[in-house]
């Protein structure tokens, strides 16, 4: 799904967010593991603002683990109502986290709800993040079995289900939808290179400049491995011409068909045939 963000877009997303926040205990922060940062939006600090949050490293399986433990020392460091765990959806892996961590971050609000008297009641929490991070596929996963929906609540509108995780949790079954910050082109060039905006916003052959420069910086070893180059070109219309002419992507005449070539790497950097990659490191910040 393309989203157009305009700005009247982006207010009417704010404010469905903000709307649902009212209903919810704690939220659930989805990003890409392999981008973190390019993958939020930016102005979650303040739309989240004092709401307990756990920030959910999606796609955990697709991105280099060592990174993602840098991420995760990172956020965790960030402060005390806030935590970070790494996850990969599609598979399950690590949510059972979820749960426990959502007691641990509510505990003091639910003592103190009980202690005046109030019946205990499950965690409630939202899934936020911007558009192909994982939402339907957490929700979906997290939801299980446990499809049957614990229906509307009294002064919600219709439209507002709950699904219930286990005994102790439930989560709106709809996510907060909310936009990247697509003013910054290194964070475009990321996002299009782990395929979270569509290939058509950005030119094909510049995402492909932008993720071959960052593999011959961070991962030469996997891109001299994947291409059997003996060494890598330093000028980029070099490394085009030497990976194309390796893999065959050519036009009639012998020469490097470059938008084939593009089109290649970029495939190939989302279907893992690089290995694990991640894209942005604490270190850059
Ligand atoms: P959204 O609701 O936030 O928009 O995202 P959605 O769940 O639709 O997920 C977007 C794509 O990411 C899906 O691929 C989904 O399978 C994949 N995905 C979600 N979580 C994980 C994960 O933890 N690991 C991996 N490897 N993939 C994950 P898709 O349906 O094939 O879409 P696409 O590839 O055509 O974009």
């Amino acid at each position: 799904m393309t989203i157009q963000w305009f700005p009247g877009h982006m207010a009417k997303a704010r404010r469905q967010v903000t709307e649902k926040l009212k209903l919810i205990d704690i939220v659930y922060e989805l990003v890409d593991a392999r981008i973190p940062v390019s993958s939020r939006n930016p102005m979650i600090d303040e739309i989240v603002a004092n709401k307990p949050r756990i920030i959910l490293l999606n796609k955990a399986d697709m991105a280099d683990s060592r990174i993602t433990k840098q991420w995760l020392d990172y956020f965790n460091l960030k402060g005390e109502t806030t935590e970070a765990i790494a996850i990969d959806s599609q598979t399950g892996k690590g949510l059972q986290q979820i749960s426990s961590l959502s007691k641990e971050l509510l505990k003091e609000k639910f003592d103190k709800m009980q202690s005046r008297g109030i019946r205990p009641r499950a965690i409630r929490a939202l899934i936020v993040g911007i558009p192909n991070v994982g939402k339907s596929t957490l929700i979906n996963r997290l939801a299980k079995k446990n499809i049957a929906q614990t229906g509307d609540r009294p002064g919600v509108t219709k439209a507002q289900q709950w699904v219930k995780v286990g005994k102790e949790l439930e989560l709106l079954d709809t996510p907060g939808i909310l936009w990247p910050k697509f003013e910054d082109q290194m964070v475009g060039y990321r996002l299009a290179t782990t395929g979270a905006i569509k290939d058509t916003i950005i030119n094909l052959q510049d995402i492909a400049v932008f993720a071959l420069r960052f593999l011959t910086e961070h991962y030469p070893d996997r891109l001299r491995d994947r291409y059997a180059l003996e060494e890598i070109p330093e000028d980029i219309v070099d490394l085009f011409d030497a990976i194309g002419t390796k893999r065959g992507c050519m036009m009639s005449g012998g020469h490097v068909d470059y938008d084939k070539t593009a089109e290649l790497v970029i495939r190939e950097i989302r279907q893992e045939k690089l290995g694990k990659l991640s894209f942005e490191s604490p270190v850059q910040l």
